[in-house]
């Protein structure tokens, strides 16, 4: 891509010791030294506007001085313990004030982790195996999350494809895959196979496509009748659609979430969260050895994470905040609509106003595959000249922070009227 023109050396290092010379995750050779507010400086500083914020903890911006304070006092108090700590106890309890399901709370260090105990903790629960799962749908790196995740091939539903090698034929047989916002199909994919499935996971907005009125609650009918575990992924949602994240935001509770990022204030902490009946399985006490579910980790809930964590939400609770995000969110979206529009390429920008995409198609977005279809040199091109313009992102991701100013709105602006004449002219 064109603006991998720089940091020299250390790309020739990283390509020796990293394999593909990163960690897998931001596909370009850009390392940040530092981040302030809405900004980030590489090394070699230069600087950008952060629409990625650590791909989406830290919605409010980047070292903000009440959680550098708190984590600064834990820091020199000790970092780790293994122990439980009050922290995060209070966090728990935070979350089950704020999250819609939560009854009871466990912690892990990140969203993979706690998608995975969420499942297993659904096949405990019903003693059934499999799990349904949506084309395109992102629950982190476990074999059962790896299925159908970004396929290439159009495969007939519900037969999974695995998108990681190293995955048992066994796990195969255990996904059902369905599409996205496709409730019929949805309800006679559970009515076949319904005394053999533990949970549906989904994503309450599945990476930028929304749900569509009616999905969700057409999931938690069926789960209902059929005594399935129904499973929100809120690692990006929670506490960032709205406090309550997509179940206050939709109305629909789940019987399990899962919850990442922002809950840990830019430190590694998960969760998951639910039904005391269900989450009872991590107590062998009651529970009884033969369905319990053994848990350890050894950062889970450490005591930085959890400081970071509770101040990030104390934060979130003041006055107007969702309303600022929001309305940061629909500044950015409209300008994308408004500078495509004026140069007449077809596109769709998709999702809530607190994490969205443009995609360059011309029709609606609905499931997996109607990104398929999608101009992909377009979205290429566009996401390169944004960054070349100094707007830092995922992607196919826009994460919007509460740090964002007039000042950035007025680059940011700047830098898609100038991406949009780019491709405009390809
Ligand atoms: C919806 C969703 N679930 C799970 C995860 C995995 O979280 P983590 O990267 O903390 O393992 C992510 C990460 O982006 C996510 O977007």
């Amino acid at each position: 891509m064109g603006y991998i023109r720089h940091n020299g050396d250390w790309v020739a290092r990283a390509n020796k010791v990293l394999p593909a010379g990163d960690y897998g995750n931001f596909g370009a050779p850009l390392f940040v030294k530092k981040g302030k507010g809405s900004r980030v400086w590489d090394i070699e500083g230069r600087e950008y506007i952060d629409y990625l914020i650590g791909s989406g903890p830290m919605l409010l911006g980047h070292a903000h001085p009440e959680v550098v304070e708190v984590v600064q006092e834990q820091i020199s108090l000790g970092t780790t313990f293994f122990t439980s700590n009050v922290y995060g106890i209070q966090l728990a309890e935070e979350i089950c004030k704020a999250v819609a399901c939560a009854e009871q709370v466990r912690f892990v260090s990140t969203g993979g982790e706690a998608d995975m105990y969420a499942m297993r903790l659904a096949r405990a629960f019903t003693g059934r195996d499999k799990i349904v799962k949506f084309e395109g749908g992102y629950h982190g790196m476990s074999s059962e999350a790896q299925m159908s995740l970004a396929p290439t091939t159009k495969a007939d539903f519900p037969r999974a494809q695995p998108d990681s090698a190293g995955i048992p034929e066994s796990v195969h047989a255990e996904m059902l895959i369905a599409p996205y916002n496709d409730s019929q199909f949805a309800a006679s994919l559970i009515e076949e196979y319904r005394n053999q499935i533990a949970a549906i996971i989904v994503e309450p907005q599945q990476r930028t496509i929304p749900a569509v009125p009616g999905f969700l609650e057409t999931l938690r009918a069926i789960s209902d009748e059929h005594g399935i575990v129904l499973i929100f992924d809120e690692v990006v949602t929670g506490f960032r659609f709205a406090y309550g994240g997509a179940q206050e935001t939709t109305g629909v509770v789940s019987d399990l979430c899962t919850l990442g990022k922002t809950i840990g204030g830019g430190f590694p902490l998960a969760a998951i969260a639910g039904r005391e009946e269900i989450m009872r399985h991590f107590d062998k006490n009651i529970i009884g050895a033969g369905n319990w579910l053994m848990m350890v980790g050894t950062l889970s809930g450490n005591p930085v994470a959890s400081v970071a964590g509770l101040k990030t939400l104390e934060i979130l609770r003041r006055e107007g905040t969702y309303d600022k995000l929001r309305k940061n969110g629909e500044t950015v979206m409209g300008m994308l609509t408004r500078h495509l529009h004026n140069v007449g390429v077809p596109h769709r920008v998709v999702g809530h106003p607190t994490v969205f995409n443009v995609v360059f198609v011309d029709s609606d977005v609905g499931d997996y595959r109607d990104l398929l279809v999608e101009d992909k040199l377009c979205a290429s091109e566009f996401h390169s000249q944004l960054i070349e313009n100094g707007i830092l992102r995922l992607a196919g991701k826009f994460y919007i922070s509460l740090a964002l100013t007039q000042h950035d709105f007025d680059a940011t602006e700047s830098a898609i009227e100038t991406a949009a004449r780019s491709i405009a002219q390809t």
